[in-house]
């Protein structure tokens, strides 16, 4: 595919229309879906909504419903100091078993998507949660959680009130984050972990793979829900792209944090939701309806812990990679500034075909996702084409939408099965 002419200085007009359009539907499906659902939550959940004394992530959830739970602390080379749960066994197995410091079972680390955190894995019942799932079938889970979100929102001197703080795009998840926890994993465990991811998780994943990253680093990586090229991603993006009020985006978003629970990215929400064509509603019942087996009371969980701020910069760059139809490092826009970063005038493209051809791939999408658009997915696996058959799986689920494979209460049956049977022959 030809890569798109850039309109170059007039970016911000395409970018940010881009990043309104992603932004407007994913925070007025959350924010229209939490004003729909009763707070009814209980059992093991029944906390306060987004306390100001954190309690940590395993307190809140895997410890209540009987799990072990370790919180560890990973610090990126450039300073953000990311929260890490493990959970190094299943509830009913024998503390020799994956014993702490020396998990027995094959770790795994999940990697969540962009504006929620490592929650998302661990906010369902053990029968439906993946990091409960694997825990209970002998893996060692990892949670990860990006940097910027709830749990690991401090740096070594940095203030998370500053804009230097936020000054990173999603590049900086590849070349810190992401090799940062899989060497720590590594190193607490003795064993090279499998990754799992979800979204823009994925992303971050094949893009490291893609520059020959984690290949001898990681056993395997299952992704779902995978998004490299995102240009095709459908109906509710292409309404709302034509509404997008740059203006106002661009006054709103002049911080370089992008928290969509901020009083001032609200408001800019519940306008934009206003505006005559803008219905939030149906597009609420497009995000839920056409998921298919979520269990209102989990989404229900969930919007009390999520949505997750990122960067500015990581709705940009996800932003150019729809804009222009190639997955690229960060823009900068100025040819100048380009060639400052990257001795070049355009920012240099991830191949993914670069992926070495024997490194084990799982990818699993759904036909109703809108995100990871069943189009995309398949320029993604069009670069996969060389790849050794004997090590590549490729799952679709017509009904699944992008939530399912995380929330939905179908997931164990249809998709968590296949990735652990994956993980065990790639062990
Ligand atoms: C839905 O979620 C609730 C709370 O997480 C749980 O108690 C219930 O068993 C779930 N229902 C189904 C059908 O999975
Ligand atoms: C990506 O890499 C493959 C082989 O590794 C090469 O054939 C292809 O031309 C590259 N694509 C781009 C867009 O550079």
């Amino acid at each position: 595919m030809p890569r798109r002419a850039r309109a170059r200085p007039s970016m911000s007009a395409a970018a940010w229309h881009a990043a309104a359009a992603v932004l407007i539907v994913v925070l007025c499906s959350l924010r229209l879906a939490a004003a729909r659902v009763q707070p009814s939550h209980g059992g093991a959940l029944a906390t306060k909504r987004r306390d100001n004394v954190p309690a940590g992530a395993c307190a809140l959830t895997a410890i209540p419903f009987g799990y072990p739970c370790e919180e560890h602390t990973v610090t990126t080379d450039d300073g953000y100091i990311l929260s890490v749960q493990r959970i190094p066994r299943g509830r009913h197995a024998g503390a020799g078993a994956g014993a702490v410091g020396s998990g027995l079972g094959q770790p795994v680390l999940l990697q969540h998507g962009v504006l929620v955190d490592g929650m998302t894995w661990l906010l369902g019942t053990p029968e439906e949660s993946l990091a409960y799932i694997l825990a209970d079938r002998g893996f060692d889970v990892w949670v990860a959680n990006t940097r910027g979100t709830r749990w690991s929102s401090r740096h070594v001197s940095l203030d998370s009130s500053s804009r230097e703080y936020w000054d990173w795009s999603w590049d900086d998840l590849v070349v810190k984050d992401m090799p940062n926890m899989v060497d720590y994993v590594s190193t607490h465990t003795a064993q090279k972990p499998h990754f799992l991811g979800h979204s823009m998780g994925t992303l971050v994943a094949l893009a490291s793979l893609s520059e020959g990253r984690l290949v001898d680093k990681l056993k395997s990586a299952a992704l779902l829900t995978p998004v490299a090229y995102l240009e095709h991603m459908t109906t509710p993006i292409g309404i709302l792209l034509a509404k997008a009020f740059v203006g106002e985006i661009i006054s709103v978003l002049g911080v370089a944090e992008f928290n969509p629970l901020s009083s001032a990215v609200s408001k800019l929400i519940r306008e934009l939701c206003r505006h005559p064509g803008t219905k939030c509603y149906d597009l609420v019942r497009d995000f839920t309806g056409n998921n298919y087996c979520l269990n209102n009371s989990a989404v229900d969980v969930f919007l009390q812990y999520e949505p997750q701020p990122t960067s500015t910069k990581t709705m940009i760059h996800l932003a150019q990679t729809f804009r222009d139809g190639v997955v690229s490092k960060y823009d900068y826009v100025w040819p100048n500034v380009n060639m400052e970063k990257y001795g070049q005038p355009d920012p240099p493209s991830y191949n993914m075909s670069n992926i070495p051809a024997t490194f084990p791939l799982f990818l699993s999408y759904g036909g109703r996702d809108e995100l990871a658009d069943p189009a995309d997915v398949g320029l993604l696996l069009r670069d996969l084409m060389a790849h050794d058959r004997s090590r590549i799986t490729v799952q679709y689920l017509e009904e699944f939408a992008h939530l399912d494979f995380v929330l939905g209460t179908c997931a164990k049956d249809r998709v968590y099965g296949e990735v652990i049977s994956f993980f065990n022959r790639f062990n």
